[in-house]
């Protein structure tokens, strides 16, 4: 049961967030009451919930070897979530202990825990931002002191844009990105699909109805246009447990898909 919970300043601990749900998922220590009950009933209706949250996080460590091997050291981490190891700073220094890692989410609890976690690291920074104002982000004087995009820089999506809609501006915020990156840069997106099981979304939807927890499930062809202007590297937008795998998966009822795109060497 839970010790007295202490909410640091700027957390709403009434209201569930997707960075505290998703903590909870995957067994952290970082949640509210009201976080636990949006992924109980979550749990309920599809208990593989729990591997597909960790079946994203293994999709994330095997793209960031990819990276790591086609020579990328300069990451920007969209909606990053409360640190979970191995963090995306974790896997570049496995390649290179002088990668840099700008972390950016809108959660203030991310921010905190990633400043306690690496306030003392040159190389990595959090940025407490809205992936939804990606020119005030590209902007920000810790992104430019950080890393530098006149080379190449992976921007990774990883579960994050389904809590963007698509009046919001979805896909126009990865073209944003993509025009500022060089040749030889590198996307990252998964994102929930709309082939998850119709049930637990529905029940999903209903649980999440007006909080930032809420999240747009997309079909495939949808999350396709993501990549546009990127070209997409084997074995395409798949199931992330199908993305280069290094083990054996079972397919989950919920079904997040993933892909890794490349600036061709004409886009700029
Ligand atoms: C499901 S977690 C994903 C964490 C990590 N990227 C992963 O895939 O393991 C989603 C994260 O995105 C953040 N987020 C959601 N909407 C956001 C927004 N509009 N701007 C910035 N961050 C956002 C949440 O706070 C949360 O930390």
């Amino acid at each position: 049961m839970a010790q007295l919970e202490r909410v640091p300043d700027g957390v709403d601990a009434s209201v569930p967030s997707s960075a505290r749900v998703y903590d909870y998922l995957l067994g952290g220590k970082d949640n509210y009451a009201v976080d636990r009950a949006v992924a109980d009933r979550l749990l309920a209706l599809a208990p593989d919930t729990r591997a597909v949250a960790r079946a994203n996080r293994a999709f994330l460590a095997r793209a960031m070897r990819f990276l790591n091997d086609e020579g990328i050291r300069q990451f920007v981490d969209l909606g990053t979530g409360i640190p979970t190891s191995p963090s995306v700073h974790e896997l570049a220094w496995e390649a290179d202990p002088s990668a840099r890692v700008v972390y950016v989410d809108n959660d203030p609890l991310v921010k905190a825990h990633n400043d306690a976690l690496l306030a003392t690291d040159p190389g990595v920074t959090t940025i407490l931002a809205d992936i939804r104002r990606p020119d005030l982000i590209l902007a920000d004087p810790a992104l430019r002191a950080t890393v530098d995009l006149s080379q190449p820089v992976a921007v990774l999506f990883l579960t994050v844009l389904h809590f963007v809609t698509d009046e919001e501006g979805a896909h126009d915020i990865v073209a944003r990105w993509r025009g500022q990156m060089v040749p030889g840069s590198y996307v990252v997106i998964s994102n929930m699909a709309a082939e998850s099981d119709p049930e637990a979304v529905r029940r999903l939807h209903a649980a999440t109805a007006n909080t930032p927890a809420h999240s747009t499930f997309r079909p495939h062809d949808e999350l396709a246009r993501f990549f546009d202007g990127f070209e997409l590297v084997e074995p395409g937008l798949v199931p992330v447990q199908r993305w280069r795998p290094d083990m054996e998966s079972v397919p989950t009822r919920m079904v997040v898909e993933g892909g890794v795109g490349r600036t061709p060497q004409r886009v700029r």
